[in-house]
């Protein structure tokens, strides 16, 4: 990632921080809050040795889906639930977690809640080994991420069914577009932006796409800098038309994107205080947290061919005593597309070389677990400009003087987006990129799958094909966004959004608490640097067309040495990173194409264990991978309820009226105000995790 922004910590810096903070305990709006950290204790929280000897459902993963997966099946009273959680609870970063803004200012990344997974170095980004943020605490990646929430469009969802349609015909009951929007409907409640907010921004929404009873937050900042509103304008001017709604399957052109923010008191609105702190007292729902998982227990017996997981294992760290759980019903993997893969080869499932040779017993071969790993990647150019940014004023110290003040100030994330088709990357040329992808296809099975198996070869192949038919659709292959949170420049970033390029993790060592190798070959097919080359040339055009050209002053990175298709080239190895968005390490695909999950998310070979995280979409799509985890979560819920005889009060779309929480409406939310002390305010490192933020910090949070 692009380091350009870091602040110096001089001790003018370190007393407008003091204040702030200082003022923020002091005042009414709850922007440091006291913790309620007894409540979700009382709650659901329990110590590793106070647990069941049983579950009915073991979540391994407390994160973005496994808390929401978890709320839901615990609706049924007749149910228990136990949630293992590796990172804490996340009490003590509360003051961090709930400021919107502080996924810039104030981040995470790097601090205990982040697992800071290494990358292998990689040879197309100049052998650079960037690390891959991933929260590790309560609410996993959605308490540390961007907020951003963009829903797929229908037309990749469809291509996903069709990847699986050859195993399963009625693939589309489960996740046809009707039933995942549904599912995403369902997580959330959308409340509209202010008038003069939505002026500002020049938003256009449909209220009808949303969700209206859900637990999540989707709304919009409660501050928006007027450069915003010349964000769809100015995409209008170079061809890329304003989408008057990116909410109900079409999700291309350029919109301001909703955010997971609650409204009521400008916090993040995550999985944990959506799908959790919401809750009244659940007694059928158990957490624990500082609890890593190392391996599923199977039985000895199988079940028409299957195993059967019998206990879950787990421990606080690498010396700790390893404990279990028994498991009656499932075990339901959430860890993420890194952790889900990782626990499944540590428990002897996955591709048998790799498995023996890190000195892992193999108890069920299978070949595409780690495969088929995509991630979008990204970087940004950096104007100067004539107008505010949100980077400005938070630098000078003056968020108190904005309308709204400190608080709404802060609730400000990047949100103006832009999915742009191969027509506005290529022009003229656009169908001889096409062509040139289409005829690689081969070639590029036979010399770019990480893996000898030809059941992974053939999902390279088949996913292949699904990104280059989708090249001619009106479909987005990057994605275009506007930032304004590094400071007093402005920032166009672009990412690919549906890579050639596929790559592995592996395991190679029998011991856990050792992090996998992960190599997700970035740019190894020549496509996607094509891709990134004309969106980084089609970002520079979009700062000369107005109204945007007008207050940017001149380009600062990478400026005008950078012009051939060489330099691009150059630049473009020297800067790009993640956009964070990994999947696909258990994908879901035939076991010919090196799956592993069926239709409902069952791990091929075992008979009550199914993955749900974003390791499971087989293919990349032009989006944020939020919303579509917890369109995901939501469905998962719905299948594994209708399995026990259990569904869901009212089971299909957001009139539902099965969320779990009526404070979940945006009904003015109670705000404690009083009983916060100083101390409680640093309880989180607050110098030292800001020292960190100052290294790490980078407008590209997505
Ligand atoms: C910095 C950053 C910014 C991002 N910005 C955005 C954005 O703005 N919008 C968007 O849509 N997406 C964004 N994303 C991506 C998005 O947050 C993730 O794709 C999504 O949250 C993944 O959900 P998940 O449930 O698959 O995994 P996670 O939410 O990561 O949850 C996995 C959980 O499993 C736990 N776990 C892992 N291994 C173990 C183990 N062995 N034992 C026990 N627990 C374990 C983890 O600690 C974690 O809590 C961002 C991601 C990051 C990291
Ligand atoms: C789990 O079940 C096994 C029998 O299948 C039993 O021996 C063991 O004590 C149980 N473990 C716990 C923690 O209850
Ligand atoms: C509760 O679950 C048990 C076992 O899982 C089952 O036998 C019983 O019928 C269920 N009761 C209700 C009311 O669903
Ligand atoms: C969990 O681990 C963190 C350190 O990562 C520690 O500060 C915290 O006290 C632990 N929580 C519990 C409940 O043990
Ligand atoms: C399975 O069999 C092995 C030996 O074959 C034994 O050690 C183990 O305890 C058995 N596990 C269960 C759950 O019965
Ligand atoms: C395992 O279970 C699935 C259904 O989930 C079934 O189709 C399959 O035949 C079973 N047996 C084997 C050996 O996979
Ligand atoms: C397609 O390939 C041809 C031959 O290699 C090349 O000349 C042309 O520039 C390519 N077109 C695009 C748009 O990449
Ligand atoms: C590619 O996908 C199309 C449908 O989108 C299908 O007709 C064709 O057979 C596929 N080709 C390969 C090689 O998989
Ligand atoms: C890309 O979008 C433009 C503008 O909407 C449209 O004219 C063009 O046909 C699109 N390209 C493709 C391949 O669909
Ligand atoms: C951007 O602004 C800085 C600081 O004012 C100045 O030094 C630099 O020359 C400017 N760069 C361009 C390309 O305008
Ligand atoms: C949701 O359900 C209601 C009532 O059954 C129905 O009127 C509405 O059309 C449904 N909406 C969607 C998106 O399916
Ligand atoms: C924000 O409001 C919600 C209700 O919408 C409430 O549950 C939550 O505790 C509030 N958060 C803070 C930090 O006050």
């Amino acid at each position: 990632m692009p380091l350009r922004h870091s602040f110096t910590t001089s001790p003018t810096r370190l007393f407008l921080l003091l204040s702030l903070a200082y003022a923020a305990l002091s005042s009414p709006h709850p922007l440091i809050h006291p913790r309620n950290h007894h409540l979700l204790q009382r709650r659901n929280v329990v110590a590793a040795d106070q647990l069941q000897d049983t579950y009915d459902f073991v979540v391994v993963g407390g994160g973005t889906a496994g808390l929401a997966l978890a709320s839901r099946l615990s609706e049924d009273a007749n149910t228990t639930v136990l949630v293992i959680e590796a990172g804490d609870t996340g009490d003590a970063a509360l003051g961090t977690i709930d400021v919107p803004a502080n996924a810039y200012y104030q981040s995470l990344l790097s601090s205990s809640s982040d697992w800071a997974y290494p990358v292998l170095a990689q040879p197309n980004l100049n052998n650079r080994a960037i690390v891959w943020p991933r929260g590790k605490v309560l609410g996993g990646s959605s308490a540390i991420n961007g907020m951003y929430s963009v829903r797929p469009s229908q037309i990749e969802v469809d291509a996903w069914v069709d990847l699986v349609a050859q195993e399963d015909s009625n693939a589309a009951n489960n996740w046809g577009w009707n039933e995942f929007l549904a599912g995403m409907k369902k997580s959330e409640t959308f409340v509209a932006p202010s008038t003069s907010i939505e002026q500002t921004g020049n938003i256009e929404f449909d209220a009808a796409s949303h969700g209206s009873s859900g637990p999540l937050f989707a709304s919009y900042p409660g501050y928006m800098p007027s450069l915003v509103g010349n964000w769809t304008p100015s995409l209008a001017a170079l061809g890329v038309p304003e989408s008057p709604d990116a909410y109900s399957g079409q999700t291309w052109g350029s919109f301001i994107a909703t955010s997971n923010i609650n409204p009521n008191n400008w916090t993040r609105s995550y999985s944990r205080s959506a799908y959790i702190d919401s809750l009244p007292y659940r007694a059928n729902l158990e957490i624990v947290t500082n609890s890593t998982v190392t391996r599923l227990i199977f039985g000895n017996s199988t079940t028409s061919g299957n195993l059967t997981a019998t206990a879950v294992e787990f421990a606080t760290d690498r010396t700790a005593t390893r404990s279990t759980v028994n498991v009656t019903k499932e075990v339901l993997l959430a860890a993420g597309a890194i952790g889900s893969p990782h626990i499944l080869m540590h428990s002897g499932v996955g591709p048998s070389d790799v498995l023996k040779s890190a000195g892992v017993a193999v108890v069920s071969e299978l070949p595409g677990v780690g495969q088929h790993l995509q991630d979008h990647v990204s970087t940004e150019l950096t104007f100067n400009t004539t107008a505010e940014t949100a980077g400005e004023i938070h630098a000078a110290g003056t968020e108190g003087s904005v309308p709204g003040g400190t608080s709404a100030f802060l609730s400000f994330v990047n949100s103006a987006t832009a999915y742009v088709n191969i027509t506005a990357l290529f022009g003229t040329s656009a169908e001889s990129f096409q062509s040139n992808v289409s005829s690689a296809l081969d070639s590029s099975v036979a010399t770019l799958v990480p893996s000898q198996d030809a059941s992974v070869i053939a999902g390279y192949k088949a996913i292949y094909n699904v990104s280059q038919t989708l090249l001619n659709s009106p479909l987005g292959h990057v994605e275009i966004l506007l930032s304004l949170t590094a400071g007093d420049i402005v920032a166009i970033q672009l990412a690919l959004q549906r890579p050639f390029s596929q790559g592995y993790l592996y395991i190679n060592s029998d011991d856990p608490f050792n992090y996998p190798l992960i190599d997700p070959r970035y740019l190894s097919h020549s496509a996607d640097k094509s891709l990134l080359r004309e969106a980084a040339k089609f970002a520079r055009q979009l700062a000369q067309m107005a109204p945007l050209s007008t207050q940017l002053t001149g380009e600062t990175a990478p400026g005008s040495a950078v012009q051939s298709d060489a330099d691009w080239d150059n630049w473009i190895a020297q800067t790009i990173g993640t956009e964070f968005h990994p999947s696909s390490t258990c994908a879901m695909l035939p076991l010919n194409l090196g799956g592993v999950v069926d239709t409902n998310l069952k791990v091929y070979g075992l008979s009550n264990v199914r993955v749900v995280d974003a390791s499971i979409f087989p293919i990349q799509f032009a989006a944020h991978l939020m919303a579509p985890v917890y369109g995901l979560a939501e469905q998962a819920a719905n299948i594994i309820r209708a399995q026990y005889n259990n569904p869901p009060p009212s089971s299909s779309n957001s009139s539902s009226s099965s969320a779990p929480a009526s404070s979940a409406s945006p009904s003015a939310g109670s705000q404690h105000k009083s009983g916060a002390s100083i101390s409680a305010a640093f309880d989180m490192p607050f110098m030292s995790l800001f020292t960190l933020a100052a290294l790490l910090c980078s407008s590209l949070i997505f």
